[in-house]
This record gives structure tokens, sequence and C-alpha cells, in this order.
């Protein structure tokens, strides 16, 4: 997830190019870079860090040419570096390219380009795009181009400039945001609304598979087969601050909404050639005779769900431990033990101390982490990511499905390395590719989960409850409420009410029930009736097939396989946590007391 700028115009280029990058540094910050176009040569600045960085660069001299494109990166290959920043150039440094997505099949044209001669500089996927164009190129950058997307498998938004096209910017554009925008004088494109705001309120949403060439004051628009395509405009009329949240109220409603796109990409990055994972070659699979899963907060219960899914497929003891108990308690960790780290910002310090102690102890270890070059990336062995893109809201929502999604395949890999017994993986395979849309689905209603939290926005006390992986799923439905609505909320195991909790229902005590997992749904549901005999107004999310009769407050998730059943349920949960925060007044983004990243103990 990166910001992309782009000018075509009769004034200096950079000034849009680098305001524009600032509006976008909420999508990365990891580096950013610009190139700047005449007739002759490209002018190429990068640096790793924030735009300041950059900036400072280029305040050494004047630029004054008219056409650019500009990058803010957040890294899915290759670490933070100037090499590995955009934009990228070829070899005779005609061409330039920035880019947002992932190139699933770059491995398999690096490996041509190399047979042909070209030299990579940067470990990213990225850099295959300016190699092929340039191979593609015979004076006419619309058919390199058009050639290019032909080849290129995964998500790409492009902008290209080229020395013979000193006034141009090419742009294409599949499965990954870009917008275009003019005035009379300049052409702009960019990968979100905020960065052309300050110029024009009128932009054009490109389609996917659709391309464009910018020029001063004009935009022609094409599909990729060269036809040519008529644009569609919009009026914003939103400022830019509203807009860097995409028209939502708060971060973190827009991040949920980010959801299917993410696990989108999670699962692209990972899911591919019958989960090959690439990354995990070098593990040492027949060492290994236990697995501990070491995390905090939301990335612990991320690891419940992987300890549930590895116990249910592999014959080894699987344990999962809080980071902070972890370095206190007496883990028998050796060299025949792998730990899996899970951590959306790969700082937190006690996931870090963790690490080290198992390092200490000859562990293997694997980090599954947000961010790449993390603490946690550089010191683990093998390192998997989530692809999630920046979450500014400190209550974790779209890092969270990314890692219950990420881990889901990790442990179908970890059993297939294994020799574990997962009934129908391909199966298994298809229901996850299909999270997306039932992610959309969940998010389609909102409303009705907005309507529900109307009945706990004056409780000051909630009680979630759930068996099995329905259990695991309201660790983090009552956390997510805690944090941004500070409403008291408890996870119970369903069957554990009638052990001491159920002194605390009384009348219009509100029970949020999940009951999704068929093997035991209806012992949850006499559980809940219990709840309501003392008075609970009970708000239940359950399977399409479920009887529910009699209950108020009823939702049901889609048709997925029990295992999977936690993810749509859980955005349902986010949603309740939102809505009741909203309806409260709280600052949904910031929570009190709380940091994004807790870096001590
Ligand atoms: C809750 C939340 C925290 C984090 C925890 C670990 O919404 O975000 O509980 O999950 O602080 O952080 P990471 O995943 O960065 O290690």
């Amino acid at each position: 997830m990166c910001g992309i700028t782009a000018y075509a115009g009769k004034e200096n280029a950079l000034p849009f190019l680098l305001q524009g990058l600032e509006k976008l540094e909420y999508r990365g910050y990891d580096s950013a870079g610009v190139t700047l176009v005449s007739s002759h040569h490209l002018e190429t600045y990068k640096a790793k860090g924030r735009l300041t960085n950059l900036e400072k660069i280029l305040s050494e001299k004047e630029h004054p040419e008219h056409t650019g494109i500009g990058h803010t990166r957040w890294a899915t290959h290759g670490v933070p570096s100037n090499m590995n920043s955009h934009p990228h150039t070829n070899e005779s440094e005609t061409i330039s390219i920035v880019h947002n997505g992932i190139i699933e099949n770059y491995a398999s044209i690096k490996e041509c380009l190399l047979e042909q001669g070209y030299k990579f500089q940067s470990q990213t996927d990225s850099e295959v795009i300016v190699h092929m164009l340039d191979y593609y190129y015979q004076g006419d950058m619309m058919y390199a181009l058009k050639k290019c997307v032909q080849y290129l498998q995964g998500s790409f938004a492009l902008c290209v400039v080229c020395t013979d096209y000193p006034d141009c910017v090419f742009v294409a554009k599949k499965e990954s945001p870009m917008i275009v925008g003019k005035t009379d004088t300049a052409a702009f494109c960019a990968s979100d609304i905020p960065a052309v705001l300050d110029y024009t309120k009128d932009i054009c949403a490109l389609e996917d598979n659709q391309m464009a060439i910018l020029k001063p004051g004009s935009i022609e628009l094409y599909d990729f087969f060269g036809d040519p395509v008529s644009m569609k405009w919009t009026h914003i009329s939103y400022d830019a601050c509203a807009a860097q949240k995409g028209g939502y109220d708060t971060f973190m409603q827009k991040e949920m909404h980010e959801q299917p796109y993410v696990i989108k990409e999670t699962l692209r990055a990972h899911i591919e050639n019958n989960l090959a994972m690439p990354e995990l070659s070098g593990l040492d699979v027949s060492k290994i005779n236990q697995i501990y899963f070491v995390a905090c907060g939301t990335a612990y219960h991320a690891s419940l769900y992987a300890q549930y899914l590895l116990r249910t497929w592999i014959d080894l003891p699987i344990y999962c431990i809080s980071a902070s108990e972890f370095r206190y308690g007496n883990y028998r960790i050796d060299e025949n033990t792998l730990c899996i780290f899970v951590s959306q910002s790969g700082e937190t310090a006690d996931t870090l101390a963790a690490l080290k102690l198992s390092k200490e102890n000859k562990a293997q270890t694997l980090a599954v982490t947000n961010v790449l070059g993390s603490s946690l990336a550089r010191l683990s062995d093998f390192v998997l990511y989530t692809c999630a893109g920046p979450e500014i809201a400190v209550a974790s929502t779209k890092a969270y499905t990314t890692q219950l999604v990420l881990l889901a395949c990790l442990c179908l890999k970890l059993a297939a390395l294994c020799n574990g017994d997962v009934e129908n993986k391909y199966n298994m395979i298809n229901q996850l590719k299909q999270m997306p849309e039932v992610v959309e689905e969940m998010l389609q209603q909102e409303d009705k989960m907005a309507e529900f939290a109307k009945l706990l926005t004056n409780q000051k006390d909630a009680y979630f409850i759930g068996r099995q992986l329905d259990y695991l799923s309201v660790l983090e439905g009552a956390l997510k409420l805690k944090e941004v609505s500070y409403v008291h909320a408890d996870a119970y195991m369903a069957g554990e009410l009638k052990h001491g909790p159920i002194a605390l229902i009384e009348k219009d005590t509100v029970v949020i029930a999940l009951a999704t997992q068929p093997s035991v749904a209806q012992k949850t549901i006499s559980n809940i009736l219990e709840t309501v005999a003392r008075g609970a107004k009970v708000i239940l999310i359950t399977s399409k097939n479920q009887n529910a009769e009699g209950f108020d407050y009823v939702i049901r998730i889609p048709d997925v396989d029990p295992l999977f059943s936690c993810i749509p349920a859980t955005v349902l949960l986010q949603e309740l946590a939102y809505y009741v925060a909203k309806e409260k007044g709280c600052d949904v983004d910031k929570p009190r007391n709380l940091a994004k990243s807790v870096t001590v103990e």
C-alpha cells in the first residue's frame, strides 16, 4: 500500500508531487522518491524514511521540470532502503516508473529479463516493470505499456515517464487504486483523492484494466487493448483531511472497510502456487517437535486461532503464550522448537524479548508481521508479511483479519510439511479465496450492527460468550469493545457461565453470543437461554442454518467452513465496538491510554 503522485503540466511539477505525497503519507512512510523529466534526461531522487528526508535533498537546487512522478512506500518486497525506494529507472535512464501493488509473477519475469542481460538494482517486485518496458519500447510507450500489462499478474497502479515524452505521464491500473484529475494547464494522478484536492475537486477514478496518458491540461483514457474509453467524473465535496479517511468518519472505519482489499492482497502474496511459501525454504521441519505461538493483545488472539487450527491438523504439541508471560514462564524451548511471533508492528517490546529468548535457546524462529524491516522481521530466521498496509487507528482491525488469513495459510502449509491431516485442503484454499467477498458482505451489515450497538450505549458492562473457535472470536470482540468504547467487557467460554459469571447477569444485561460452530452451537444456544431467563438482552451472531427462534437481535454470517467463520464474525464484532464508541462520542482512532506500538515492557 503505497502513495503515488504524478504531474504533467505547464508549471513546475515538484510542488504538486511533494504536496500530494505529504497528503498520502498515511499510505506508507518507509521511503519516498521522485523522478523529474526533461527531454534529455531524468532526474531521480530517493530517500529512506519520511518524506522530509527527500525534501531536504530536493531543496539543495532548483527543479524547473514540468513533468514528474512521485512515490511514498510501504514496503512489501525488499526492506526499506534507498535502493528499494521508487521510482525505478532503466539502465540507460530513459524510463522511470512508480508502482503500487504486488506483481505475483515477478520472479519468472525477472528470470527472463536476467537472461536478456538486464541488471537489477533492488529486491523489489516493481523493478521488473521498468526493465520490461525497456524491453518492449521501440519508440512507442503506449505500445510498450500495453505489452507489459498483458504479462503482469497481480495488482498494480503504475505511472511511467520517459525522456522521449517529456510532457506526458503514462498510467495503468489493475486492482490498486488510481485517480486522475486536471485543470486547463495540467493533469494529475494519484493513488488517492487527498493528493489532488488542493488542485481540483473533479476526479475520475480509473477502473481496472485501464490506461491513461496525462498531458498538460488533458487526459486520454484507454482500455488494455488501446481502445479509447470515456471518462466518468465525480465532484468531491469534502476537504483533504476528510479525504485522507477516504470519506469515512474515522481511520478505524476506513480500515474496517479496507479489509476485503487487504485480505485479497495478503492471500495473493501467500496462497499462490498451492501455498508454495518460498519464504519458509530453509525451515528444518524434521527437527520440529513442538510449536509455540507468541504475541500480545489482538495478535495474541490471532495466535490462539492458529494454535486451534494446528491442533486440529497436526499431531505435535502446539502452545500459544502471551509474550509478556513467555519471558517469565518456564517454557522448554530448544533447538527442536519452532517459535512463531505474531505482531502487526513488529516492534512490541514483549514480543521482541520473547524472540531473543527463543533464539538464545536455539529455537527456529518465524515472524508474522505487517511491517517490512521491523525489528521482529530483521531478527527472526523466517518472515511472512501480512499486506494490511499502514494501520493508523490504534485499535487493530485490518491487521487482525489479515493475520487470521495469513495464519490459516501458514497452518495449512505447516500441516503439509509435517504430514498433517487436513480434510479437503483444496476446498480450504478455495474457501480462503472467498474471504474478501464474505467480509464485504459483513461490511454491508454495518447499519444493522449500528442499530444493535444502541443496546450498549448506556451499559457499563457487556458479556461475550462462545464455545471453541467462537470463544476465541469473542475474546477479540470484548477487547475491541473495551478499547474503543470503554464499556467493560468480559469474554467467557459459554459452558463456563454457570460456574460463576452467570451471577452477574440481571435484567437488561447485554450478552453478545456467538454460535457459528455447528458441533457446539446448540449447546451455546442453551447457555444463552440461561441468560435470557435472567433478563439478559442477547445479540446473537450465528450461521445461516442455525435455529434462532425467540431471539430479538440476530445476525447471520455467510456459509463458510466453520474453521473460517471467525473471519466474518470478527468483522461484525468490530462494527459493534465501533458504533458503541461512536454513539458515546469516544475518540475512536485514539482511545485513551493506548499507544499503537507498545515498545516498552
Ligand atoms: C488492539 C491492539 C493491541 C495490539 C498489541 C500488539 O487493538 O492493537 O492489542 O495487538 O499491542 O501489537 P503488535 O501486533 O504490534 O505486536
